[in-house]
């Protein structure tokens, strides 16, 4: 996830970018950069602008940016605050992304899954590229169409056309792209799959990933449909449809909003906000290309370890449970910081999961099973992070930058990428269900956790069970529900609670169950029985349709119809949905907790 934001009026572009970024932060903060340009005589929306866009980029977050980055002069500008994908984290990554004339300059809030083709044939065609990036294709395709234009005679709004839309034909993947061409007196705006609205304020327009920059100059915003293009001139915006090239309407609404509930797009937490990013986070996650050459070193491994620590962990034994189960791959989960106390088996392969691929005793880990000769992997959400370097495969979570310290889309990622490994190990086992998932999480957000919340309010201790994979999501569900809500909470396999929980429970202990139709179902309908035999209220969370366990049970959350497999990431985010609501109700601070930290760097 990257942030973008566009500008173009009569005043001076750069301060408003520079301003603009500051509220897209959110978006990612390891690099930050803005091109303007000044417009020309403003006749006919294309005549000569003044020069080549002036380019000011570099690494770092732009909240700590001195105010040199302002200085460039130019009232048409672009500016970007990136979260890298393709290519670490530096000023020459930074974007914007210019062609080899250094006439057009290019935001991309996306990835181009294509990138790799593309940037070979531009390669041979002669066109020389500075950076690693996905981005920086883009540039160099719209100078080869625009070049292609003007050799067939093509002027000004033709001439536009011809590349926006060669570009869009040519690209794939997702992208939210802001274009400044040298000689075109406006923005382009180019929307597929990634977020880009445009705001109308008295002679000056703004595009931006979300509304943040723009409400303070203006409440008027016009959002963009997907495969929309757009050019935003002194005669105002005109927006057509790829791929018919046809205007299309776009209603302006009138927002609002403060600018603190739209950097959270509304919603009242960013961890409420990282929760319904779900569905799409899990997707790109699962879906990404995984290197042939790390799956077959995974496959000739004698046993795999993963190490991990805080909900990381809990997604590594989610692993080792559908690893074990349908790969027939010994799996061993550690907990970071333990891990240095063992004996590594010959032949072992080792898997750091880490959001931030900078937590100590993750990195330390990792480093000793190096050091005994284990290949080593890495699944990590942030690129060119510590753990990157150690690693000696690196996959990467699609779950953009988390910004609640308590962990909710990063670990639904993690369990993708995961869930992706058993995939191309099991010979496809699960491939369908979860390329389809999306619809399947839409609708477990619709969850009302309002009366889980309503006990589990009150209660001084709560317990989690759950049998077979479920007990990994139990330690989750507790987990979140202890960290933002300060409720003790614990998490159990089933059948372990008869070994010494039991004398806990008592009619002010709620249980939380986890008990889909799966292999572990009658088992786990006795043991629902046997607690509230104990006198504790019973929140089950079960298969759709579920008649029994909707008896057995004081509350009864249907999970969506789905497969198993399906089953498993809606319950996650129901758990999460209950803990949020519940620390929401008890007033506490959700997106930064008492006493943690986001990353832990210290051992
Ligand atoms: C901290 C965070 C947790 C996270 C854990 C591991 O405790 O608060 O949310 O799960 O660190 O972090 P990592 O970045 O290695 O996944």
């Amino acid at each position: 996830m990257c942030g973008i934001v566009g500008y173009t009026g009569k005043r001076n572009a750069a301060p408003l970018i520079v301003e603009g970024l500051k509220c897209l932060e959110y978006r990612g903060y390891d690099s930050f950069g803005l091109a303007v340009m000044e417009s020309g005589d403003g006749s006919a929306g294309h005549e000569d602008a003044a020069g080549k866009p002036t380019v000011i980029k570099k690494q770092g977050r732009i909240s700590d940016a001195g105010s040199d980055v302002s200085v460039a002069c130019g009232n048409i500008g672009i500016g970007h605050t990136r979260w890298a994908t393709h290519g670490v984290p530096s000023d020459v990554n930074a974007h914007p992304h210019t062609d080899c004339s250094g006439d057009i300059a290019v935001v991309h809030n996306g990835i181009i899954e294509n990138y790799a083709e593309l940037k070979k044939v531009l390669i041979a065609e002669g066109h020389v590229f500075k950076s690693e990036t996905d981005t920086e294709v883009i540039a160099h395709l719209l100078e080869k169409f625009c070049n292609t234009a003007d050799a067939d005679g093509l002027i000004g709004d033709e001439k536009i056309d011809f590349a926006v839309k060669n570009l869009m034909n040519t690209l794939e993947g997702s992208f939210a792209l802001l274009i400044l061409i040298r000689g075109f007196n406006g923005l382009i705006a180019i929307k597929r799959f990634s977020p880009l609205v445009l705001g109308i304020g008295d002679d000056e327009l703004f595009a931006s990933s979300d509304m943040t920059p723009i409400l303070e100059h203006t409440q008027k915003i016009l959002f963009l449909e997907d495969n929309d293009y757009a050019y935003l001139t002194p005669d105002g915006i005109r927006v057509f449809g790829y791929p018919s090239g046809e205007a299309v309407e776009r209603e302006v609404k009138t927002v609002d909003w403060d600018v603190e509930s739209a950097k959270k797009g509304g919603y009242e937490y960013f961890m409420e906000k990282e929760i319904f990013e779900q569905p799409a986070v899990f997707v790109n996650s699962f879906r990404q290309k995984i290197d042939d050459g790390a799956i077959s070193v995974l496959k000739k491994a004698s046993s795999i370890t993963v190490v991990a620590c805080g909900s990381s962990y809990h997604a590594g034994l989610i692993f080792r449970y559908l690893m074990e189960k349908y790969c027939k791959i010994p799996v061993r989960v550690e907990i970071a910081s333990e891990f240095l106390n063992f004996t590594i088996a010959k032949g072992t392969a080792v898997i750091a999961v880490t959001q931030s691929g900078e937590t100590a005793d993750t990195l330390a880990a990792l480093r000793h099973a190096k050091a005994n000769g284990c290949p080593v992997f890495a699944v990590t959400n942030v690129l060119g992070s510590s753990v990157t370097r150690i690693a000696d495969y690196v996959l990467y979570t699609r779950a953009g930058p988390e910004i609640s310290v308590a962990a909710t889309k990063s670990f639904t990622a993690q369990c993708a990428v995961l869930l992706r490994i058993v995939s191309l190990i099991g010979k496809g086992i699960f491939e369908k269900e979860l390329f389809e998932i999306y619809p399947v999480l839409e609708e477990t957000l619709l969850f009302d956790p309002a009366d889980a919340s309503a006990v589990c309010k009150d209660a001084e201790n709560i317990f989690y069970v759950g049998r077979g994979v479920y007990y990994p999501i139990s330690l989750e569900g507790a987990l979140k529900m202890k960290e933002i809500t300060y409720i003790h909470a614990e998490g159990c396999a089933a059948g372990e609670l008869k070994h010494g929980p039991f004398s806990l429970l008592t009619p002010k202990t709620p249980v939380v169950a986890v008990c889909t139709k799966d292999d572990a179902y009658p088992v786990m309908i006795s043991n629902i029985k046997e607690m509230k035999a104990r006198g504790a209220p019973v929140i089950a969370i079960g298969s759709s349709g579920d008649k029994d366990l909707k008896e057995i049970a004081d509350i009864f959350i249907p999970l969506p119809r789905s497969e198993n497999i399906c089953e498993v990431i809606s319950a996650t985010i129901i758990l999460q949905m209950i803990a949020y609501n519940t620390a929401v109700l008890l007033g506490r601070d959700v997106d930064k907790p008492r006493n943690l930290a986001k990353s832990v760097t210290v051992i």
